[in-house]
């Protein structure tokens, strides 16, 4: 083990002569208690080094010893289920409050491991060795190294180990043994590696309405949540983690106010999955780095987060991440480079920020595995802009890489609409790509009333620009007609509760049923305007009110209800305007704005 004398101390930084090789980015322990640390720039025989925990009470003179590696996790069986600090060092079940200064131990919790080789067979790069079930009998798969291949020499048989005990004995290529566990390190910089990276093919299901039918996020893409404070983020973040489609949840808190942290802690134990009606917990792994843990872990736990996430990838599984806030993080970057003695740039963060942010979500991906099988991981990342200003240098850098983009708007949430999302300053470039998948969920119209609405939205933000100047009584009817219309789909369709027991999760079919109604409601409104009736009459109809609260009143398996509002709202309009009830001609709109970007 290589080791150094720390000459100097600045909070989480530190320098140190080094009295042996050490390599860039290679994680070390410092001083008596082993604070973890990692080696971020070498001057001749000046280390730099950022460490991850206090440094309070060190002194020049203090060792350094080099761990002969880059900063690594172990990643196994025991994640699922697990809060763990930035360094994925286990929250949950150690007693204390906080993580013990230089702890990592593995867990010592045994597994019953069933082993899928036999003395002889092959093992390839990222193979399922075999799996392990725990007390609860959950299953999990075990995989090699992506690094490790060769032939097993020695099987253990099915038993209970725990997660670092060998289960198999491999003879690699170069001759040599290697013992593998149920679990293995990697480093966290690293991307692990797949046979390939595929074009997205569908969506990630949110059963948000607005985010899947208007601005889907690829499985296997990603999707930035930038909103000023307090709009909405972080119940936006859990409402995902608790209603899309991923097999696994890895949900990140990043610098975030620990009582922030406390409610996702409190509240996802006692979360029930509807998928499976077992526990959430049971697919979720929590990363909880809060506003007053030391920053430089900040800067390493979005690295764990998504290492862990590409673990689970790697076994067959579509993984969502969601990272809150990832301006925590970057102001972490920010905080140690100043220690550094960087030269500040835009914003005073360094100039790495933005390829910091494209290692970040480059590693969202759908990928056949180096096993054989369709994993994803999907990121979803909150941003906070200081005072809600989009033009900062988190946003616009993170803009570059991600797909999809939820901003949400001051105003929507002082008015407490919610989910606060703006239809006209979000946007989706992968929307066009999941049309075949919309028409397999019942909505061959898909792209076209998308379409509609984005544009019935912009009409709007453009006649109560002119309205706020004549007044809205002096627009001609049928742009009040117009008006009516979007109001609707807002109340309708864009507003969801996330804490209505039926309309926190809608199921793509529900959705694609009610942007239809919808349709056809704005057809109907259009023909009753072309036939005389006035805005006030179609104000008045009875249904208006029923299609105005179906997201609240309708549940995922009350479809029909639906076709009978259609009904009754035919009734009604032909009552007004009885000779414009056949559907007039659909003129198709032109693009919605994001498609430029697509
Ligand atoms: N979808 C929603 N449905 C109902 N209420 C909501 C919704 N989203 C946000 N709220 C309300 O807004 C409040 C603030 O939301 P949240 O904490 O998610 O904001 P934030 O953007 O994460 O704030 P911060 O900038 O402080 O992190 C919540 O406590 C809740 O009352
Ligand atoms: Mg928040």
């Amino acid at each position: 083990m290589s080791l150094a004398i720390v000459r100097w101390i600045a909070g989480p930084v530190l320098h140190a002569r080094r009295q042996g090789p050490f390599a860039l980015r290679e994680s070390v322990r410092v001083g008596p208690q082993g604070l973890l640390g990692e080696v971020v720039r070498i001057h001749d025989d000046t280390l730099v080094v950022q460490v991850y925990e206090d440094t309070t009470g060190l002194s020049p003179g203090t060792e350094v010893h080099g761990d002969g590696q880059p900063l690594a996790i172990r990643l196994g069986p025991g994640l699922l289920g697990q809060i763990f600090d930035g360094l994925l060092r286990p929250l949950s079940g150690t007693g204390s409050n906080f993580v013990q200064p230089g702890l990592r131990a593995p867990s010592t919790t045994r597994l019953h491991f069933e082993p899928r080789l036999a003395v002889g067979e092959v093992l390839t790069h990222g193979a399922v060795i075999g799996t392990a079930t725990d007390a609860a009998g959950r299953v999990q798969r075990c995989l090699a190294p992506p690094d490790a291949a060769g032939a097993v020499e020695q099987a253990m048989p099915a038993g209970d180990y725990t997660e670092t005990d060998t289960v198999l004995v491999l003879r690699q290529g170069d001759g040599r043994l290697r013992e593998l566990a149920m679990s293995h390190v990697w480093p966290v910089r690293v991307p692990r590696p797949v046979q390939r990276r595929l074009p997205t093919q569908a969506p990630l299901v949110t059963g948000q309405r607005i985010l899947d039918s208007l601005f889907p996020v690829a499985q296997g893409g990603k999707a930035a949540i930038p909103g000023g404070f307090g709009t909405g983020k972080t119940v936006l973040l859990e409402a995902l983690a608790k209603g899309c489609n991923a097999d696994v949840i890895v949900y990140l808190g990043c610098g975030e106010r620990g009582n922030e942290m406390a409610g996702v802690l409190d509240e996802f134990p006692t979360l029930t999955d509807p998928r499976s009606g077992r526990p959430l917990m049971e697919r979720t792994v929590i990363i909880a780095n809060t506003s007053n843990m030391p920053v430089a872990a900040r800067e390493a736990s979005i690295y764990c987060a998504i290492t862990v996430a590409e673990y689970f990838r790697d076994q067959g599984l579509h993984v969502a991440l969601m990272a809150d806030s990832t301006s925590r993080w970057a102001e972490a970057l920010r905080e140690v480079s100043g220690r550094f003695g960087e030269l500040p740039g835009e914003g005073g963060y360094p100039a790495y920020l933005s390829s910091r942010l494209a290692d970040f979500y480059e590693r969202a991906a759908l990928v056949d595995t180096l096993a054989g099988e369709r994993g994803s991981v999907t990121v979803m990342g909150a941003i906070s802009p200081p005072s809600g200003d989009f033009s900062e240098p988190v946003t616009s850098h993170t803009k570059r890489y991600v797909k999809a983009f939820w901003a949400l708007d001051v105003k929507r949430a002082q008015a407490r609409f919610y989910p606060a999302i703006h239809p006209l300053q979000s946007y989706a470039e992968d929307a066009r790509g999941f049309a075949p998948w919309w028409a397999a969920q019942g909505n061959g119209d898909w792209l076209a009333l998308r379409r509609r609405l984005l544009t019935l939205l912009d009409d709007q933000a453009q006649l109560e620009r002119m309205a706020r100047i004549i007044g809205k009584d002096a627009l001609p009817a049928r742009q009040q007609l117009t008006l009516l219309c979007a109001e609707l789909v807002n109340e309708a369709f864009l507003r969801q509760s996330a804490f209505s027991e039926i309309d926190r999760v809608c199921s793509p079919a529900r959705q694609a049923a009610m942007m239809k109604l919808l349709g056809r409601f704005i057809d109907m409104v259009d023909a009753a305007g072309a036939a005389g009736a006035t805005p006030e009459q179609v104000a008045a109809l009875p249904g208006l009110r029923a299609l105005q609260r179906m997201g609240e009143e309708v549940a995922d398996d009350q479809l029909p209800k639906l076709a009978e509002l259609q009904a009754r709202l035919e009734r009604e309009f032909a009552q007004i305007a009885p000779t414009g009830t056949a559907p007039p001609t659909v003129t198709t709109p032109p693009e919605p704005r994001d498609a430029a970007h697509g």
